[in-house]
């Protein structure tokens, strides 16, 4: 019996693994710069946690959690999202005393038992950050900036902050009003169920993906058109800090996120190479979310980046700039060779340079085989006569080009040409 990986999830190959590499690591270098540290919270939590703040009418509490009994009859669930948990992890260990802020980072995978398509697994990886602890709408600003440099500094041009307010809950309250009045016909035709759910968060017949429904929510006017005072101010401010930051956004009303814990500034990145799972990130303000978990009252926002989305955008646009490549291949001309071979190779990866050889010592035919394979650009070759001369032979792999050097230059010589 052969297994393959489960439905929904996926191998990171050796030969793809310097992609997550990078992204982790150009994460972990733009958020760093603004001060945010890393928090790391256990992969699966009690199901309440996200009962209680993804909300009872999201897809994900009701559909997509990966939920089950453990021997001691606990209720666990695979965490679907990072923010809870970190919320969680925040409160435990008092992160984020009162009147502080507190700047955190995560790498994370999140469960969710969708039907797996391009850019959508049932394991899927985020990198996140969450800034707790203030309601300034510099906060929100700071989350959209970082968000948007570290696409910039993978290279993904062209990406545009889409972002939208959901304002205070007596804005929301007006604005569920207006979407079951201007949907009521749409609404009366639809499975009992659903009418429930929609009537229990009318948001989310936004989110609606049937056709007939995209159809029904034409009529919905912006929620923006429902923004009282300091909702509409600071949403204004943070446009303003954009601007002043250089930040591509546009307003984009028909973002509502999908999570209810919402409030405030919600926020998307898009792409258009990822097709139906368009979405590259999602985030906003959460200012319930702590107190929903039994803290004191906290504004926070925060986002989720997809790694597995970056990954899609960043192969369609070419944007890898090397792979798994070696720098260069040492090739053993001849069997009295091996140890000065050894010995070079020794000395170039004590200059970081990243050197393969043939481990088999197979012919030299084969040996130039494999050199070509690896993608190096350079070959050294050492055999009798540069021995006995105490030079070695540089090949420029793809090119007929070959020359002659003393052993004590080549790492110089290979710095130079890689
Ligand atoms: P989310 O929009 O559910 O937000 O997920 C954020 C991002 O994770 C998505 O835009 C997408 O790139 C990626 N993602 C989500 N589900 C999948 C999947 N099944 N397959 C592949 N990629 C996926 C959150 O999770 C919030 N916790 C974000 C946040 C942080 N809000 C405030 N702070």
């Amino acid at each position: 019996m052969r297994f393959q990986a489960p439905r929904g999830t996926a191998d990171v190959v050796p030969a793809d693994s310097f992609k997550w590499q990078r992204i982790e690591s150009v994460f972990r270098e733009v958020v760093r710069l603004y001060g945010y540290y890393e928090l790391r919270t256990p992969t699966f939590e009690d199901t309440e946690l996200f009962t209680r703040t993804a909300g009872e009418t999201s897809d994900i509490v009701t559909k997509q959690m990966y939920t089950f009994m453990d021997k001691g009859d606990r209720s666990i669930t695979l965490k679907p999202e990072g923010t809870a948990p970190a919320m969680r992890a925040l409160l435990e260990h008092n992160l984020c005393p009162t009147g502080a802020v507190a700047r955190l980072s995560y790498v994370t995978p999140i469960f969710r038992y969708e039907r797996p398509q391009k850019g959508r697994l049932r394991e899927a990886h985020q990198v996140g950050f969450e800034l707790v602890g203030s309601s300034s709408p510099l906060a929100d600003a700071e989350v959209i900036e970082i968000t948007m440099k570290f696409y910039q500094e993978l290279g993904i041009a062209g990406t545009v902050a889409m972002i939208n307010s959901l304002g205070r809950e007596s804005c929301r309250q007006q604005f569920r009003e207006a979407i079951l009045t201007s949907t009521a016909a749409y609404l009366a035709d639809q499975p009992l169920e659903f009418q429930e759910k929609v009537r229990k968060n009318p948001l989310r017949l936004l989110d609606s993906k049937d056709p007939s429904a995209q159809e029904a929510i034409k009529s919905v006017p912006p929620i923006t058109n429902y923004l009282e005072g300091e909702s509409r101010a600071r949403f204004d401010k943070i446009q303003e800090l954009l601007t002043d930051a250089n930040v591509p956004y546009q307003l984009s009303p028909e973002v509502v996120r999908g999570l209810d814990y919402y409030t405030e500034t919600v926020f998307e990145v898009q792409s258009t190479s990822l097709g139906a799972q368009s979405a590259l990130c999602g985030g906003g303000r959460y200012d319930n979310l702590i107190a929903e978990l039994g803290g004191p009252a906290t504004p926070s926002v925060g986002v989720a980046m997809g790694i597995e989305r970056a990954i899609i955008v960043m192969d369609d646009a070419g944007l890898w700039p090397n792979g798994n490549e070696p720098d260069v291949f040492v090739i053993q001309a001849t069997d009295q060779a091996q140890t000065e071979c050894q010995r070079l190779a020794r000395n170039l990866r004590q200059s970081g340079l990243v050197t393969l050889f043939d481990i088999d010592s197979r012919s030299m035919k084969s040996q130039l085989r494999q050199a070509d394979k690896s993608g190096a650009p350079i070959a050294l070759i050492l055999g009798e006569d540069e021995l006995a001369k105490g030079t070695v032979q540089v090949k420029r792999l793809g090119s007929s080009e070959q020359f002659e050097i003393p052993i004590s230059d080549v790492v110089a010589k290979v710095l130079e040409l890689k």
